[in-house]
């Protein structure tokens, strides 16, 4: 491509550090679209004749299929798909791929391609998002009075309805669904016709590449265009973040999991067993899609790494920007769907998750607060009062609602029979009915209103 100046070709060594078609033949789609949008207002310009633009179409319609046939053979020694591509449309059609590269530069038309392939892979992760928000909706639906114990610490706290919790991670991905899109509209505009750095002095139109390939608009500064990857930061910042909520969600269901709490049992789908103990049913699954955030927020730091210190414009750094991409697009991808798959495999205990919540005074908060609303106690000392309570049944070994009403008028005189029922944890939990909250009856309507927000 540059054989004019060169005497020589590259050492051996040099083409293997140099090339990239080994993964950015993953462009390959968008390299053509892009190719095509370039070749069609070219020739509207008058730049090239319609004759060769209309050449070009066919033949990169020729390449596609080859490609997607998998009868195009890559070539290390053309370093990447935007070469690898060209070089067999001149094979192809001869002449007129000569003119292709008429007004524009590599440099634009990576940028232009990769953005035009996380557009793709955002989309695609919004699909994956709504499905396992969908899963979630569904399971929170038929649990909206499941009661389960709520942890802060990972100490039993309050009741909560198990529809509940599964609606907190319906929120998160909701967030992760925002802020992908919030990286596309951002993303959405085409660099194509920044060429090198400078821009062209061919007549070129960039408004009609741009809107031929859905962006918004043309990006406004040629030197930002060619060496901006902030979309594909955003890309896997999101993705780390998202990753992160899905490894918070599989660490929930590997403590659900176990013998010790046995909240949820998952099947053999999602479990392996053991190959000397034989009562295990180890949720793998789960504990992958809790490690796999590594990788992802890896990817994320590592291409932060080889952006900073950058000078404008392009570098030959900023081919390091696929590889993390297409990983944590893999990665993600396969992580949703195994969550996604997780939840519709689940099946609630609803006996040990209803048992667990008599554990660990679940009820302390409404003891205090019984003793706030119908004695006019001050709240700090009411918390005083119920550690008291709490003591006492602690040492006797039972719940609050098991100590008789002379030991809690030991405590508080004041104290009457009418106490007890405030003492159900089924009251408890009915009781929290502020908007977002645990209540059986606020979680019915937030089903619903995730259903109309989300889906
Ligand atoms: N393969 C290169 C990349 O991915 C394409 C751009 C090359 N530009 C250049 N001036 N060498 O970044």
């Amino acid at each position: 491509m540059w054989g004019g100046r060169f005497a020589r070709g590259p050492a051996a060594i040099m083409e293997k550090i140099n090339a990239s078609i080994g993964f950015d033949k993953r462009l390959a789609d968008q390299d053509i679209a892009g190719s095509k949008a370039h070749a069609a207002m070219l020739a509207k310009q008058g730049i090239i004749t319609q004759a060769d633009a209309d050449a070009i179409r066919d033949g990169l319609d020729r390449v596609k299929e080859e490609i997607d046939a998998g009868a195009f053979t890559f070539k290390v020694e053309l370093e990447d798909i935007h070469m690898n591509v060209e070089a067999r449309l001149a094979e192809l059609i001869g002449e007129p791929a000569k003119r292709l590269h008429t007004g524009r530069s590599r440099n634009d038309q990576v940028a232009t391609d990769f953005k035009l392939w996380v557009r793709d892979a955002l989309d695609r992760l919004d699909a994956g998002l709504t499905a396992l928000q969908t899963a979630l909706i569904d399971l929170a639906e038929q649990n909206t009075d499941t009661v389960m114990p709520g942890f802060t610490h990972l100490q039993a706290a309050q009741p909560v309805s198990f529809g509940h919790h599964l609606l907190a991670y319906v929120e998160m991905f909701g967030r992760d669904r925002g802020r992908m899109r919030d990286a596309r509209a951002r993303l959405n505009e085409c660099p194509l016709g920044s060429a090198a750095l400078a821009g062209t002095p061919y007549p070129i139109d960039r408004f009609m590449t741009a809107e031929a390939l859905g962006f918004n608009r043309p990006t406004a500064n040629s030197l930002d265009a060619v060496s901006d990857r902030d979309f594909a930061l955003e890309y896997l910042a999101a993705a780390s973040i998202c990753a992160t909520h899905l490894s918070r969600f599989a660490e929930e269901i590997v403590i659900w999991c176990s013998a010790q709490f046995r909240f949820i049992r998952l099947s053999d789908a999602y479990t392996t067993g053991s190959s000397i103990m034989p009562q295990k049913k180890n949720p793998d699954a789960a504990e992958l899609v809790r490690a796999k955030a590594g990788r992802v927020i890896g990817t994320l730091t590592g291409l932060l790494v080889v952006m900073k210190g950058l000078p404008l414009a392009y570098s030959k750094d900023m081919q390091e920007d696929k590889e993390p991409v297409f990983e944590t697009d893999d990665t993600l991808a396969l992580c949703i769907a195994a969550a996604e798959g997780m939840v519709r495999d689940m099946q609630p205990n609803k006996p040990a998750m209803r048992e667990a919540a008599d554990r660990g005074f679940l009820n302390a908060t409404d003891l205090a607060d019984w003793l706030v609303r119908e004695l006019d106690m001050p709240f700090r000392e009411a918390h005083h009062v119920t550690g008291r309570a709490v003591k006492a049944a602690e040492d006797r070994r039972v719940g609050l609602t098991d100590l008789s009403l002379a030991e809690l008028q030991a405590i508080e005189p004041r104290i009457t029979e009418a106490v007890y029922p405030a003492l159900s944890i089924e009251t408890s939990l009915d009781s929290r009915r502020s908007f977002g909250g645990a209540s059986p009856i606020r979680v019915k309507e937030a089903v619903k209103a995730a259903r109309e927000r989300f889906l």
